[in-house]
């Protein structure tokens, strides 16, 4: 709870550090980031600047937004509708359309909708997780050509449950201004540590060795190996 209280407070002060500025968010989903949309729900709904924030995702599951595995869903049935942000300025992937169109569909909306700079779109925050595989952005170890494809949005599986999913891919998440991970428990303690190495093995460690600004957000699970470096 602490480690998304933390994540909160630090996104408000992103955000009130510019305060003329609308921030564009991309979101990951999973179950990590339920709990700090529940607590951001419950505990900051005056604090927020929610009005200027633009929500896009970071990688979305080819389920409809009912579906129980939907980040879209996941996200408005906990935050979205509670928080006063423009229905217009919520852009959902459509995990119900064929991935292969809607992967083309949401990188041309993203590229049309957030600033670019270098020739790829400059999120102001990514917010992402990272599994106990090391995967982040529902990029999977193994499928580390889709780091750095040409596309914003690539379709990719996931190896477990061969699930196709929409995801992000490594050149607009490394260009994003603040990228973040929310990343709890002893599950993750493995990939933490992986991250905190030299080594880059598997996606969520080349993103964090490779943004030029990264943190961290932890709890103590899933920080057991590296301690309070
Ligand atoms: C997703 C997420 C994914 C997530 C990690 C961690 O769609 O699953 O975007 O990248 O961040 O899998 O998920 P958990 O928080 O469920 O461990």
């Amino acid at each position: 709870m602490e480690t998304s209280r933390g994540l909160i407070l630090r996104l408000v002060e992103i955000m009130n550090n510019e305060p003329d500025r609308i921030f564009n968010i991309a979101v990951s989903g999973g179950s990590t980031p339920a709990l700090m949309f529940d607590l951001w729900a419950n505990e900051y709904m005056e604090t927020t600047p929610w009005n200027r924030m633009c929500i896009y995702w970071v990688d979305e599951r080819c389920v409809p937004p009912d579906d129980s595995d939907s980040n879209y869903g996941m996200m408005r049935n906990l935050l979205l509708g509670m928080a006063p942000i423009p229905y217009e300025n919520v852009f959902r992937i459509r995990g119900e359309v064929k991935p292969v169109k809607e992967a083309a569909r949401y990188s041309e909306l993203v590229k049309q909708q957030v600033p670019s700079k270098q020739g790829w779109p400059e999120f102001d925050i990514i917010l992402l997780g990272a599994g106990d595989d090391g995967h982040t952005s529902s990029i999977f170890p193994g499928q580390e050509e889709l780091l750095t494809s040409a596309s914003v949005y690539v379709v990719s599986i996931n190896p477990r449950n061969g699930q196709k999913r929409i995801a992000m891919t490594g050149y607009p998440i490394l260009n994003a201004r603040h990228v973040i991970f929310l990343i709890t428990g002893k599950g993750k303690a493995d990939v933490v540590e992986e991250i905190c190495k030299s080594g880059d093995v598997g996606p969520a460690a080349y993103v964090a060795h490779h943004a030029q600004n990264v943190e961290l957000f932890m709890d103590e699970g899933a920080a057991l190996y590296i301690g309070d470096r």
